[in-house]
């Protein structure tokens, strides 16, 4: 008899998008003229940078020709990228990392989603509240929490870090000791941003703890305040304590085309039932050579042209102009008298509602014809707050805004 993962029976089926989709559907069949406006999912909108275009073009012309024709590529990723890589987004700010520890992959959900796959399953996880659901669900699929608990609204065995109005949705350290964090700065989905100080203190913690962090850094090209991080390894000490996730998805509208990377420096150990360390680094390589065959050709050309001087000017513009749409949209709510975080150094603005999450979200779906998300989808601790996201064209933002005004 073919028997299941008895820990999918765990899984709460994800309400959020379906529960949205359900409204949205609702709201347009009984009004059929109205034009929705969609600021709720964190996709893309605008085309890719015309470097990657061009680059990409160019490549798939390549695979036309027997003579420049590639097949199975190295499984973590092309030397032309990872140096690139290396070079580009960490050497460059000061932050030792080299092109052999870059590992390409087709996404920073499954990366994010995988990497737990290489830990034993009797370890004791953190995340935070509100959390990105991936790194939640991929540890109750492999068996480290307990069931759902109804009661508490989340599932027994985690560790949650409380994000709040009086920590800026920058949870503390944990009261008891843990072996793996999950952290994401800027944050999805509360826009919120850590500092250098800050990040330290959850280096210094792994250290003593000989924890490991997983960073997600899915959303840094979004930081605009020059003290503030754009890698976990611009802070002393974290490559021996954390793997970053990188993505080409929000950095360069990758969404559709699939590219990212995740960084596992050398000096970065996890430990043995006996003490005895062991490289993650080579441990991900295992995992990396045996269940993934690398990204396609013409897609590493495309990402790798995000780092040429026409690409890094396009990608910049693109950034731009969603931070605008996110500067736009957190400056309406603020003047309506709304609490926000976020939006400065992210594309997401965090609303503190003054209301129940869904109830704020039905009001602004049925009397304004604008989609967001709620909060409390995210995590206990989102309940009351909303997600707008700035992924938008400006004239779809402008007229959002215009309509959310009136309603409030
Ligand atoms: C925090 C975070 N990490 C990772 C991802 C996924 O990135 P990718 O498109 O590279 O899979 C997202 C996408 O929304 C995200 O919000």
């Amino acid at each position: 008899m073919i028997k299941i993962n008895e820990n999918y029976q765990k899984l709460q089926a994800s309400y959020l998008f379906s529960n949205i989709a359900k409204r949205v559907n609702a709201f347009q069949q009984a009004n059929p003229d109205k034009k929705l406006i969609k600021l709720g999912i964190g996709d893309v909108t605008r085309a890719l940078p015309d470097a990657c275009i061009k680059a990409f073009h160019a490549a798939v012309d390549e695979m036309a020709s027997e003579s420049s024709f590639r097949g199975y590529g190295p499984e973590q990723g092309y030397d032309f990228l990872r140096e690139a890589i290396a070079k580009h987004d960490f050497q460059a700010r000061g932050a030792q990392v080299e092109a052999d520890e870059v590992f390409v992959s087709d996404g920073a959900k499954c990366d994010s989603g995988n990497f737990q796959e290489i830990f034993s399953t009797d370890i004791t996880v953190a995340v935070t509240d509100p959390v990105y659901p991936v790194y939640v669900d991929t540890n109750v699929m492999a068996g480290r929490t307990g069931k759902w608990n109804k009661e508490l609204g989340r599932y027994d065995g985690f560790v949650y870090l409380d994000g709040n109005k009086e920590n800026g949705f920058i949870p503390s350290l944990p009261e008891q000791p843990v072996d793996l964090i999950y952290l994401c700065f800027p944050n999805n989905p509360a826009g919120s941003t850590a500092t250098k100080v800050q990040l330290k203190e959850w280096v210094d913690y792994a250290k003593e703890n000989k924890a490991l962090i997983l960073f997600d850094a899915a959303y840094e090209a979004f930081v605009q305040d020059e003290t503030l991080p754009h890698s976990i390894y611009e802070i002393e000490g974290a490559r021996e304590v954390a793997v970053e996730f990188r993505s080409f998805s929000k950095t360069a509208g990758f969404t559709g085309t699939r590219c990212a990377y995740t960084v596992v420096p050398k000096e970065c150990m996890a430990y043995t039932e006996a003490g005895e360390a062991v490289s993650v680094h080579t441990l991900w390589n295992r995992r990396h050579t045996t269940k993934f065959n690398s990204v396609s050709y013409p897609v590493q050309r495309a990402a790798e042209a995000v780092y040429s001087a026409e690409g890094q000017a396009q990608v910049k513009e693109l950034i731009a102009y969603y931070l605008n749409n996110a500067k736009y949209i957190r400056e309406k709510m603020e003047a309506l008298g709304y609490e926000c975080i976020g939006g400065e150094n992210s594309p997401y603005i965090w609303i503190d509602s003054k209301s129940d999450s869904w109830e704020f979200f039905d009001r602004l779906l049925n009397n304004a014809a604008v989609v967001c998300t709620p909060g409390a989808g995210f995590g206990k601790c989102g309940e009351g707050y909303i997600r707008i996201s700035a992924f938008n064209s400006f004239a779809n933002v402008e007229a959002a805004m215009e309509r959310i005004s009136k309603v409030l």
